[in-house]
């Protein structure tokens, strides 16, 4: 049997995470707009994107230290936020193992309104110290990951997340997870990001689709450093390679998606 089948039966054992149970429970409210077409279509070619790219993270894991990835792209509203929460919830999928998104865009955070669950203190307050790491975490229901946010607004967010500190919330919560997903402000416009990528093990870059020209991306490698990256995904595809969308209606017959609707 291949490793990579090994690796998709689970069979690495999941990190000591048992006392994560006692953490308080959160339910998001999942709609439309939410952008998780992982978890509202499982089954759509959109949803099939994610789980590809799971599967190459746990095969570039198995290689190598692999645990903890920022999520960043050039500029706003490239699709950060929304491929972190389908990452999630993709390497979360079936409860094997324990993922923890941590919102490190101090500046925009916007994860609990996307999930339409309140804010409550964060990272932020984590950072100037004084709030233990742990106390912030949430379960988030139904999503199955755990959700360190951004906390309150700050005026000094880049300095915040320029201190030692961060490197001691990530090596606190480690132990307790098999993944850790740090959504981050964009590249270009701000510092964050590049002081972001040397607290994780590697950097995944989103592009969206029919936006992202070439010289942002080209100047966000040279930034981050393209020994970082460990791939680029393209979000908001608009449509969808014919043969493959065949494919999909047939096998998946009764939610099959149009290939105009695909999300990822
Ligand atoms: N694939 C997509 N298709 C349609 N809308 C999307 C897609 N990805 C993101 N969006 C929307 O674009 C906006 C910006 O996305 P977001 O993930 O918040 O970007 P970022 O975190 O990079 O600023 C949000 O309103 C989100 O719902
Ligand atoms: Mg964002």
């Amino acid at each position: 049997m291949s490793r990579l089948v090994d690796l998709m039966q689970g069979s690495a054992p999941p990190a000591d995470c048992g006392d994560l149970s006692s953490l308080p429970v959160e339910r998001a409210e999942i709609l439309p707009e939410t952008m998780l077409v992982f978890h509202m279509d499982p089954r759509s070619p959109g949803a099939d994107r994610y789980r590809l790219l799971r599967m190459r993270l746990r095969e570039l894991g198995s290689s190598g230290k692999l645990k903890t990835l920022l999520i960043t792209s050039p500029l706003p509203h490239d699709g950060k936020s929304t491929v972190c929460m389908n990452l999630a919830t993709a390497l979360a999928e079936g409860g094997k193992k324990n993922v923890l998104l941590i919102e490190a865009d101090l500046h925009q955070p916007a994860l609990n309104a996307r999930l339409g669950i309140n804010a409550w203190a964060g990272l932020a307050e984590c950072l100037e110290g004084g709030v233990d790491s742990r106390s912030v975490i949430r379960r988030v229901h139904p999503l199955n990951w755990y959700l360190l946010p951004a906390g309150g607004p700050r005026a000094n967010a880049s300095e915040l997340l320029q201190t030692a500190a961060l490197g001691g919330v990530i090596s606190k919560v480690s132990p307790h997870f098999d993944w850790i997903i740090l959504d981050s402000p964009p590249v270009l416009p701000l510092s964050d990001a590049t002081s972001l990528a040397r607290h994780a093990d590697a950097t995944l870059l989103v592009a969206r689709a029919d936006r992202t020209v070439r010289e942002a991306i080209d100047e966000t490698v040279a930034i981050i450093g393209r020994q970082r990256i460990v791939g680029i995904v393209l979000n908001g595809v608009s449509s969808f390679d014919r043969s493959y969308s065949k494919y999909y209606r047939s096998y998946y017959s009764p939610k099959a998606q149009r290939p105009e609707d695909n999300n990822s």
